[in-house]
């Protein structure tokens, strides 16, 4: 079998060290994949997925069986249509569906036909708007841009003060360009909040394990929001949460979707708030998570190569899972959010070939031998262990093995589980 990742994080690295394990697979190719990855699977940084005749000639030449799009931009962008008018087999929705996680707004609306539970809210494009609708809401107050802009949309302001200056930066300043033109103000859902993932053909559905992420950059949930710093998985949650999490979510929300007759092949990552009242949507995702998939993949027990080949392919195959956990522990550039370092060696075991523990790239650089940072993740340390406990251990053990200036993680992954 021949694969085509698309993408160039940590979630494509795990997604190709998971293929890797599988016999059938003969080739694996990435566009434009990065330099840690290069060991394990055929790069082109050369190549730009943007040009989406380029990607179907490439899949034509290569006898490619699948193609796998991680992140969302492609699928916002519409790829999966381009790829399979052309008769190439993908995993992803098609564009309209994609606009689930790249319109807010989108979202919103599909939620409320669709009686889906998720916070209060109201559509604005104006720093006045957003102070008059502010009225029907509670602090703190949550303003998230419409449009894709790289998990940095999303502001939560303790007070009117900090609303007004973000919705000065949103449509004023205009910091997201036509990304933040518009809108939406929710209200704040205290709760525990997990990362729920489906597989779906469109019709049927089979969930993967529960994952867990930290959003803010520091212990003890403190500083910025960032992509992700860490996941464990799985997650156990009581036997009510998931029946009402599948009752009140997925359902209506694959329901809704036949209704409007998406084509939908891939995954529904859906970020849930567990309040009060039970569960609610925080967000839709119509890909794999980064770094949930990091944690998410060493759980199944089943050839994924074939699991995705044959989901590209329109059939939704069972797969089985194994009873162990894992942990992933995000390490970031210094500067990170805002303005990650580049360029600054990093010293361990970073070709590390180990199966209870995946040194996974999300962003290096390889020059003479040596790595070095290349973005603001630069690389998730996974641990896998029989016990939740285990699998952390394993984690930090292989993140206090690396060494490079600046470089920072959480310490306090995991620590909202019992284990
Ligand atoms: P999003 O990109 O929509 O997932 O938002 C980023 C993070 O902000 C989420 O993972 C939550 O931790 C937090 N967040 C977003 N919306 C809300 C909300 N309405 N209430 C509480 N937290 C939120
Ligand atoms: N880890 C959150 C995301 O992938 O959106």
């Amino acid at each position: 079998m021949k694969i085509l990742v698309v993408g160039s994080g940590g979630r494509e690295h795990a997604l190709i060290k998971s293929f890797r394990l599988s016999p059938l697979v003969t080739e694996i190719h990435v566009i434009p994949g990065n330099d840690g990855m290069a060991k394990e699977a055929l790069c082109y940084p050369d190549i730009s997925w943007k040009n989406f005749e380029t990607v179907v000639t490439f899949c034509t030449n290569h006898a490619i069986d699948f193609v796998f799009i991680g992140p969302e931009d492609p699928l916002v962008l519409g790829l999966t249509d381009f790829l399979r008018t052309r008769g190439i087999h993908c995993i992803g929705p098609d564009q309209e569906a994609a606009q689930l996680e790249g319109s807010k707004i989108f979202a919103k609306i599909f939620m409320q036909e669709a009686g889906i539970p998720t916070a209060h809210f109201r559509i604005v494009d104006s720093v006045e708007q957003t102070l008059e609708a502010s009225k029907e809401f509670t602090p703190p107050y949550v303003l998230k841009a419409d449009g894709l802009c790289a998990g940095k949309g999303v502001s939560i302001c303790k007070n009117l003060k900090d609303l007004q200056k973000v919705a000065h930066d949103f449509f004023e300043k205009k910091i997201f360009g036509s990304a933040g033109q518009r809108a939406v103000l929710e209200q704040f859902m205290p709760g525990f909040e997990l990362s729920y993932t489906v597989l779906t053909d469109g019709n049927k559905y089979i969930s993967l394990p529960i994952a867990q992420d930290h959003k803010r950059l520091m212990d003890h949930d403190e500083g910025p929001n960032t992509g992700g710093m860490g996941t464990v998985a799985p997650l156990l949650i009581p036997t009510d949460w998931n029946e009402k999490i599948q009752s009140r979510i997925i359902e209506p929300t694959l329901n809704q979707m036949k209704n409007r007759n998406f084509l939908y092949r891939g995954i529904i990552f859906v970020g849930i708030m567990i309040t009060a009242e039970g569960p609610h949507v925080i967000e839709y995702n119509t890909r794999l998570g980064d770094p949930e998939t990091q944690v998410i993949l060493p759980l199944i027990d089943t050839d994924t190569a074939q699991l995705f080949c044959d989901l590209a392919k329109g059939k939704l195959m069972p797969f089985k899972i194994k009873n162990i956990s894992s942990a992933c522990i995000i390490m970031a550039a210094e500067g990170y959010p805002e303005s990650p370092k580049k360029g600054i060696l990093i010293h361990g075991p970073l070709d590390l070939e180990n199966p209870s523990q995946w040194m996974i790239h999300a962003s290096t650089k390889k020059i003479e031998g040596q790595y070095y940072t290349n973005g603001g993740r630069v690389l998730g340390c996974v641990g896998i262990g029989s016990t939740l406990k285990s699998a952390l251990t394993e984690a930090y053990n292989l993140a206090s093995q690396i060494n490079s200036s600046g470089l920072q993680y959480r310490k306090d992954i995991g620590s909202k589980v019992k284990i």
